[in-house]
């Protein structure tokens, strides 16, 4: 049997160091051995975008990358995204705007959408959709999560000026 190996990665903001064998998934390290189970599994090879999380900003699917590949990364997950209590707009748009049904896509989606505003002051429609293209919701119809988008993109940006 594999040796297991010493990984170290920023999560959220905090240092993890932690043990695991170097077949298992950034998926499974975070949702088995850290206890992060905002990040879900769904096809576990890289269609449906469920499991996303960010890597040095960048949006991956975790199931397709081994733990021992993010040595060193700063990770986000969707536990990161409230801060101080607060939920992000997306989260509170997907909320307002009904962008979610059974809810399993939905970290997934919020994690490539925070990548896309994170980059992008006023995104089209046609970036939105083209950001969350890796990300299936067998529910929704998209519509309302594009929108959900839009919506808190326009509050990021008033939270923006406000502070200026
Ligand atoms: S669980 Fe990773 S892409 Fe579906
Ligand atoms: S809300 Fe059910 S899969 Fe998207």
């Amino acid at each position: 049997m594999a040796k297991k190996r010493i990984v170290s990665f920023t999560l959220n903001g905090r240092v993890e160091e932690f043990l695991c064998l170097p077949r298992q998934t950034l998926l499974e390290v975070l949702r088995d051995n850290l206890n992060q189970t905002g990040t879900k599994e769904g096809c576990s090879n890289g269609n449906c975008g469920a499991c996303t999380v960010l890597i040095d900003g960048r949006p991956i699917d975790s199931c397709l990358v081994l733990a021992v590949e993010a040595e060193g990364a700063k990770i986000e997950t969707i536990e990161g995204v409230a801060k101080s209590g607060e939920l992000h707009p997306l989260q509170q748009a997907f909320l307002e705007d009904a962008a979610l049904q059974c809810g399993i896509c939905t970290p997934g989606f919020i994690m490539s959408a925070k990548a896309l505003l994170d980059e992008t002051l006023k995104p089209t429609e046609e970036q939105i959709r083209f950001g969350l293209a890796g990300n299936l919701c067998r529910c929704t119809g998209y519509d309302k999560i594009v929108k959900a988008v839009q919506h808190a993109a326009e509050t990021r940006n008033q939270m923006i000026a406000e502070d200026q």
